[in-house]
């Protein structure tokens, strides 16, 4: 399949706030997931968000080392609805801003309700990187980029 291109700054893309996803669009997701892991793998990148490929929808990528499962993890309309009082600090890059790398601090844990890629509602919670770059991907369907914080 091929790769997506990644958006990188100054694109308007990146600073818009991202659409909710309809459950009946949900279906229709599938090759775009799959390609956007691609993009993600080919590019050596931990998560990527949909806004980075140019579609300003709440869709975002997880690798599969970093979300220990198979294929990866597809998250769509995540929310964080709890969250440590606890932050650590770490360094983080992306794939939008070539040659950044800053130290941010994010909650250690973080509770994350979303859709699956079939539109099966999950409730999870995660800590440490898992919980790092699903904050950062979640970061990007608001517009938010590491240099802002
Ligand atoms: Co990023």
């Amino acid at each position: 399949m091929p790769q997506l291109a990644i958006l990188t700054l100054p694109n308007k893309k990146l600073r818009q706030k991202s659409k909710e996803i309809e459950k009946k669009e949900i279906p229709k997701l599938g090759p775009l997931i799959l390609n956007m892991t691609e993009t993600m793998t080919a590019a050596d990148g931990v998560g990527l968000a949909a806004p980075q490929i140019g579609q300003n929808i709440r869709l975002i990528v997880i690798n599969k080392e970093v979300a220990g499962t198979k294929d990866g993890l597809a998250l769509i309309n995540s929310k964080i609805i709890k969250h440590s009082w606890r932050h650590i600090k770490d360094s983080e890059g992306c794939l939008s801003i070539p040659d950044v790398v800053k130290e941010i601090a994010r909650y250690k844990k973080i509770t994350v309700k979303a859709l699956d890629k079939m539109g099966r509602p999950l409730n999870f919670s995660a800590s440490d990187l898992l919980a790092r770059v699903i904050q950062h991907e979640i970061d990007h369907l608001d517009g938010i980029l590491i240099v802002d914080k």
